[in-house]
Parts: structure tokens; C-alpha cells; sequence
């Protein structure tokens, strides 16, 4: 576990809102909800999905014309993964949730572990589901992905300064309030770098951020949206927030 802050919250909890992204998830989504209602039978679930092609959409407000705690988010094209968690975010806030949850529908994030997150959620102010920690793994990635994304989370940490293993994962327990102080309508990263951009947000916010370990399992069906122009804007947005804050540091020192 690593204390990347200062703030911690100890409060109870409230109700958990797990906001699942979709674009093209099809073939997943049903066992995705299905999986979360076996194992936190309480949870909300909000689809948040792009208008899918392949009908994601209908599939999801057909569950969720038979449990009452699916609901859907429909979004008028593909924004990218960022957009739709913001949206689910905002949404969620609005209606009171004590806890967002971000999980992909794939089956990566296996919510047979989201009791752990949740329980360590209870010392903290933001839950990280950690690949990169002891006792986290992933499962079927080949060796390329493992190196994208070891090297995105260092490329991260050292650029960014963050006492972070896993910054690139999106396995996550966010108390609402943590949300709510990270400035989120300031953010405009698409891709997988949102993720970057929220973990280092909360540090710098003094949030008290936990990781915990995680076992990803990679996908059996439909498609990864990873891609080239993903992993360069997470490149290079990563940098220029590093050159930013070394910049702000400088100006301050002067001045002390
Ligand atoms: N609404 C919406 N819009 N959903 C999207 C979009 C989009 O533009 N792009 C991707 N998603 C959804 C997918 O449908 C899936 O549910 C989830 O976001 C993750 O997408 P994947 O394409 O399966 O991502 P991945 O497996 O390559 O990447 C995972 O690992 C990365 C780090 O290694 C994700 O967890 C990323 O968040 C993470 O950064
Ligand atoms: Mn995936």
C-alpha cells in the first residue's frame, strides 16, 4: 500500500455508484452487471456508453428495464474513456452517491474483487486496484502490453513524482468528496491518461490515495480501443504536466 497523501477520511461509506464505460462492449456487458450484482448486491451500476454500433446501448436499457439499480448513460458518440467517466462522475455526484466505482466492462476488473477496494476505501480518500504492487498480476497480456504499460506507470512516476506503482490502471474506489476536490471540470484528457491525470491530481490534492492489488485478466471478447494516438497523448500531456509543476516548484522557491 502506498500513502500518497495527507487527508485520509474515515467516514462511512454511502452508497456505491460503479460507472462502466462502453464502446462496443456488446458481447460483455451483460455478465459484466450480472457479476457486479453477485457481488456487491447493493451497488448502483451506471453504463456510460457511446453509442455503440454494435447496439451496447439497447442492451444495456434492456437490463436495466429489469433491475432497477442498471442505469444508462447514453452519450452521442465516442468521446473517449475520459469523457464518459466524467460524465458518469458528474452524474453520479448529482445523485448523491457516497462512492464512484470506474470498472471496465471487458471482465479486465474482476468485480468479485471490488469488496477489497471498498473495504480499503473505508482508511482512505481513493482506492487504486493495483497491477504493479505485490500481489498483483495480469493474466494473458502478451509481453508488449506488459511493457507499455510498466513503462507508461514508470514514464508517470518519475515525470510526475508520484509515490505510485500501478498510475495507468482504471480499477478504482473514489469517495465522492475526493472527487469533488479534484477540479474535475478541469480536465480534458480523452484517452488512458485521464487516469494518469486523476492519480496525480489526488496526490497533489494531499489526497490519502491506497493501492491495492488486483489480478487483471485480459479480455476474451471484442476488441481493446487502445491505440497509437492514445498512448501518444498520454506521452505527451504527461510531460508537459511534469514540466509544469517543475516550473511551478522553481517560481515558488524563488520567492521563499
Ligand atoms: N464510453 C466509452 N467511450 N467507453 C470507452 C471508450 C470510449 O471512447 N474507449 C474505451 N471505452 C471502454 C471500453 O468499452 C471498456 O469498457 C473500457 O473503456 C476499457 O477499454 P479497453 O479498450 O478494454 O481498455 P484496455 O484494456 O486496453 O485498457 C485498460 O487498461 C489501461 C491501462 O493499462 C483500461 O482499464 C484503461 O483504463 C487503462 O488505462
Ligand atoms: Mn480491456
Amino acid at each position: 500500500m502506498t500513502d500518497g497523501g495527507q487527508r485520509r477520511r474515515n467516514g462511512p461509506l454511502g452508497s456505491v455508484l460503479v460507472i462502466i464505460p462502453t464502446y462496443n462492449e456488446a458481447d460483455n456487458i451483460e455478465l459484466v452487471t450480472a457479476r457486479v450484482r453477485e457481488s456487491v448486491p447493493d451497488a448502483h451500476i451506471l453504463v456510460a456508453d457511446d453509442n455503440s454500433p454494435d447496439g451496447t446501448g439497447k442492451i444495456a436499457d434492456e437490463l436495466a428495464a429489469q433491475d432497477d439499480r442498471i442505469k444508462v448513460l447514453h452519450r452521442k458518440g465516442k468521446e473517449g474513456l475520459g469523457a464518459a467517466y466524467l460524465a458518469g462522475f458528474r452524474w453520479g455526484i448529482e445523485h448523491g452517491y457516497g462512492v464512484l466505482v470506474e470498472m471496465d466492462a471487458d471482465g479486465s476488473h474482476q468485480p468479485e474483487e471490488l469488496p477489497r477496494l471498498l473495504t480499503a476505501l473505508k482508511g482512505a480518500d481513493l482506492v487504486l486496484g493495483s497491477r504493479w504492487v505485490p500481489g498483483g498480476r495480469v493474466v494473458n497480456w502478451p509481453r508488449s502490453r506488459k511493457i507499455l504499460s510498466r513503462g507508461g506507470s514508470l514514464y508517470s512516476r518519475v515525470l510526475l513524482d508520484l509515490p505510485l506503482r500501478d498510475v495507468t490502471g482504471g480499477y478504482r474506489a473514489f469517495r465522492s468528496e475526493t472527487l469533488q476536490g479534484l477540479g474535475i471540470d478541469a480536465v480534458t484528457s480523452q484517452g488512458y491518461c485521464f487516469q494518469v491525470d486523476l492519480a496525480h491530481r489526488a496526490v497533489r490534492a494531499g489526497f490519502h490515495v491506497v493501492e491495492v492489488p488486483i489480478t487483471f485478466v485480459e479480455r476474451e471478447r471484442g476488441d481493446s480501443k487502445m491505440s497509437r494516438s492514445i498512448a501518444t497523448e498520454a506521452l505527451w500531456r504527461v510531460a508537459v504536466w511534469g514540466v509544469q509543476g517543475r516550473v511551478k516548484r522553481l517560481l515558488g522557491h524563488r520567492h521563499t
